[in-house]
């Protein structure tokens, strides 16, 4: 361990699941940071509800595989998904041998749900709709290292094909701090939406800064919207009602109570999610009507231990569950493009920066993740990452770079802000339309021209990435669905 304070065998930045269990992949002996930008639990894996895929059993691996290259629509990476499935396996045994508590039936066997696109059972669960938040719980009371708190990264330090380390603007004041290897696993994009359920401090600035030192992105018009969330609560982040609830017998149904997927989809709710949400949408707009997820066929006390935050967290909003019905509409929730990464999470082109998670794109989840992939996703890649990390022992000689003020946020911020969200749900959402996505890359190009704070600037370049691809993209695939000229 280094004797300068603010030099690391590595710096992980962000607390989800990909950042907390690559800290521990580690080990108690490396010294490791990680910075979160506002409280560690301010992550989206704190708000998993549906659980975490894993294949039953070593035969089951061959389906989740192609379960999940089916869901993806073509754009998998087969290698990764392959790796994903076999390895998830691995994972999920060294979490629970690691004392991690899934929920069980009363003859101690684990208790595995089914969500859409599944061909059988295989969601692992914890606390019944709490998986996300019982993980983290989980992961932070393992973790030996040192958590910066409150911390938001503004710059990486690259030169000569190597990371340096980052600059974090901290208690008002810039911070540099250098390390042997630099892991980012800020989580996707919620933030650059109206309508998301993300965490709120999730807003795609790593993403932008990464393009503006020449990494790629890809796929980034890829993102996925949950098709049943309840949008009319306060607060950035939406309610999310998990899949669970549909794989388990919940129904969707319009005002006059008909089952109206199956007009799309002969797998009715357990259609893969880009359909349901597109299926949702377009009923909305041909009948006006308003859409619910019908939750009444549940047992009460079932419903209530079964699924607790969302029957707390509903009846709080004044609905009484399971028997009323609750109005939805789709939602933003997942990017499946970000940073190109090789199957060991690390960047092209840079010797010893890695991304992993969401924020990441290996192409395990192609063009349409599979539902609970995600959490799986950030358990297997991370330890892939810090494995390959600790297998090169990077040699390292710290570059001191400059401790440079940035101006991160400027008055006129704000309002572009809620701008850039309406104008991302209205052309870059369920459904784009070539000249709307035109007209919405305009927008962000004169937003970019103005004198703005550097934290807004990346959201910008983020935004500009997925409205690109979105047009490159002419034909729909998986999540994006494209109305051509002359399409009703
Ligand atoms: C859900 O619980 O429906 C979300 C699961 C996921 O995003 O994979």
């Amino acid at each position: 361990m280094s004797k300068k304070e603010n030099v690391f065998d590595a710096i992980i930045i962000g607390t989800g699941i990909a950042g907390l269990n690559a800290a521990a992949s580690f080990g108690k002996d490396k010294s490791v940071l990680l910075v979160c930008k506002q409280n560690s639990w301010d992550c989206n894996t704190f708000y998993a509800q549906g659980g975490v895929a894993v294949a039953v059993d070593e035969e089951d691996v061959y389906s989740h595989i192609k379960d999940t290259i089916e869901a993806g629509a073509g754009l998998c990476d087969k290698e990764a998904v392959e790796i994903m499935c076999s390895d998830g396996r691995v994972a999920i045994s060294d979490l629970i041998s690691r004392g991690f508590q899934f929920d069980k039936d009363e003859m101690g066997n684990l208790l595995y749900t089914k969500e859409a696109a599944h061909s059988k059972n295989r969601i692992l669960h914890a606390g019944g709709d709490a998986t996300g938040r019982y993980i983290h719980h989980f992961l932070m009371r393992e973790n030996p290292h040192r958590l910066l708190y409150n911390s938001i990264v503004t710059d990486i330090f690259i030169e000569d094909g190597f990371c340096h380390g980052v600059r974090v603007f901290h208690k008002e004041e810039f911070r540099n701090y250098y390390a042997k290897s630099v892991i980012i696993a800020s989580g996707g994009v919620g933030s650059i939406y109206e309508y998301h359920t993300n965490a709120s401090s999730i807003s795609a600035d790593m993403q932008g800064l990464c393009i503006e030192k020449g990494f790629d992105l890809q796929d980034m018009e890829m993102m996925q919207f949950h098709p049943t969330v309840f949008i009319h609560n306060k607060g950035a982040r939406k309610q999310l009602l998990t899949e669970a609830l549909r794989g388990e017998g919940a129904h969707i149904v319009d005002e006059k109570g008909k089952r109206f997927l199956f007009e799309y989809d002969k797998r009715g709710e357990l259609s893969p999610r880009s359909m349901v949400s597109h299926a949702i949408n377009d009923w909305k707009s041909k009948t006006s009507h308003e859409v619910y997820l019908r939750c009444n066929m549940f047992d009460e006390e079932f419903f209530k231990n079964r699924f607790p935050t969302i029957y707390f967290n509903l009846r709080d909003l004044g609905f009484n569950l399971p028997y009323d019905d609750v109005p939805i509409s789709p939602a933003f929730h997942y990017a499946m493009g970000g940073i190109k990464t090789d199957i060991n999470g690390k960047i092209p082109g840079v010797e010893n920066l890695y991304a992993v998670g969401e924020v990441a794109s290996t192409r395990v989840h192609g063009a349409n993740r599979l539902a609970s992939n995600s959490l799986l996703e950030g358990l297997v890649f991370s330890r892939r990452a810090v494995n390959d990390i600790l297998k090169k022992d990077l040699y390292f000689r710290i570059k001191e770079f400059p401790k440079d003020e940035e101006i991160l946020k400027k008055e006129i911020d704000k309002e572009l802000k809620n701008e850039l969200r309406s104008l991302m749900w209205e052309a870059a959402g369920i459904t784009r339309e070539e000249t709307k996505l035109q007209k919405a890359l305009e927008k962000i190009e004169s937003m970019l021209k103005k004198d703005i704070g550097k934290l807004l600037r990346l959201r910008l370049n983020t935004s500009r990435n997925i409205v690109k691809s979105a047009i490159y993209r002419e034909e729909s695939l998986g999540a994006h669905y494209i109305i051509k000229k002359g399409d009703t």
